[in-house]
């Protein structure tokens, strides 16, 4: 039987609960914010009400509030423990990304969503985007005949390493890298080819000197199984010491190579893009336009709500389980690469510092 609205109990109110996930599930359709958990108590207190409830343990927020499915946005090494207990607890889930630190994490997760029957998506929003759901309806409709190659470059000018973000840079870095950020784009070359599994993965990264667990640049080679090359190059470290920003924040590429068509984004220097296709049957410029979280996170909690209202099946654009898994997976063993082969920009650093005894 179909619900009119859904209970949504946002666990986690942070940098992005607070800036993203919040307004996006109040613009949401057919969704109805019963609750807010979180251990701080500072950020508990700027939650909007009057009829939203605060809890400082989402334990208690699951067990009172006779939610239908909640929101996490806690950092990422909590997402599996809170996971589990909201399935278990039978509710629907939205995740934030990265899925889970590990692997085995995101394995355990989707099997106590089978075991509950419930739905497990995990944020990869930049599926939403306009511009990135053209490229799959024209790779879709056979535009570029047979993918061979994916290549995506995304440099961001998101956090320095001083100032009031540095901190978080640092978690960041300690829990996957550069690919903290950059899981949005090993996300996509599975949502262009339709899903898929990670194979032959190589990566080499650089730290640009910085000390912390994984690279803040990284260069990464792998194939789908249908045997699509895919080259992703994703930092971190860009413009990352020095005061300086980019318009729009990102320095970005992709190219997409089939046997009958390619699709090139092309960025101008005040950040906006054009995505072209050209191929034998059609030949195209379209805007490649920058949404803001909420606005894209908005559209995937419509889709979620109709999912669990009336039983809608998810479209692709909402990232399942095996999606959040695909990533990990290349992500974990993309980093472990890089720190086997270090970093030759660092030892050449220190070599040319003489110690006091060489002097
Ligand atoms: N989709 C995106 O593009 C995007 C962008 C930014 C952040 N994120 C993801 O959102 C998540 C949160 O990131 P953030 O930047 O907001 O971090 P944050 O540290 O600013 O916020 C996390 C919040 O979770 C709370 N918290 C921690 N453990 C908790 C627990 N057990 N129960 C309840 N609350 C708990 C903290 O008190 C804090 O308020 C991360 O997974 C991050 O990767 C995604």
């Amino acid at each position: 039987m179909s619900k009119p609205r859904i209970r949504l109990g946002l666990i986690g109110y942070g940098r992005h609960g607070q800036g993203a996930v919040f307004p996006a599930i109040r613009e949401a359709r057919g969704i109805d914010l019963a609750a807010v958990a979180d251990l701080s108590p500072d950020h508990l207190v700027k939650v909007p009400g009057p009829r939203v409830s605060t809890y400082l343990d989402y334990r208690r927020m699951i067990a009172h509030e006779r939610l239908d499915a909640v929101y996490v946005a806690t950092p990422v090494e909590t997402h599996a423990g809170v996971v589990l207990a909201a399935l278990g607890a039978g509710l629907h889930v939205i995740t934030e990304k990265p899925m889970a630190a590990s692997v085995a994490a995101c394995r355990r997760m989707i099997a106590a969503a089978t075991r509950a029957r419930r739905l497990l998506v995990v944020d990869f929003e930049l599926r939403y985007t306009p511009g990135v759901r053209q490229i799959r309806t024209w790779i879709a409709e056979g535009r570029l005949g047979r993918l061979g190659a994916i290549h995506i470059d995304h440099f961001w000018d998101g956090h320095k390493t001083t100032g009031p973000l540095a901190e978080r840079r640092r978690r960041f870095c300690d829990s996957s890298g550069c690919l903290d950020c950059g899981i949005h784009r090993l996300d996509l070359p599975r949502y262009f080819n339709g899903g898929g599994s990670w194979r032959d993965i190589r990566a080499t990264g650089s730290w640009f000197g910085e000390a912390v667990r994984y690279p803040t640049h990284i260069a990464i080679q792998a194939r789908l199984d249908t045997g699509v090359l895919v080259t992703v190059n994703a930092s971190f470290a860009f413009t990352a010491a020095i005061p300086q920003r980019l318009p729009g924040s990102n320095y970005e590429a992709l190219a997409i190579l089939g046997d009958r068509g390619v699709i090139v984004l092309h960025q101008a220097p005040n950040g906006s893009g054009q995505l072209q296709l050209v191929s034998e049957s059609l030949s195209r410029v379209v805007p490649f336009e920058r949404h803001g979280h909420s606005s894209v996170i908005t559209r995937m909690l419509n889709d979620f709500a109709g999912a669990v209202r009336q039983g809608r099946p998810l479209p692709p654009e909402a990232a399942t389980g095996e999606d959040g898994l695909q990533a990990q997976l290349i992500t974990d063993e993309a980093n472990r690469l890089a720190v086997e082969t270090g970093d030759t920009f660092a030892l050449k650093a220190r070599k040319k510092k003489p110690s006091n005894a060489q002097r």
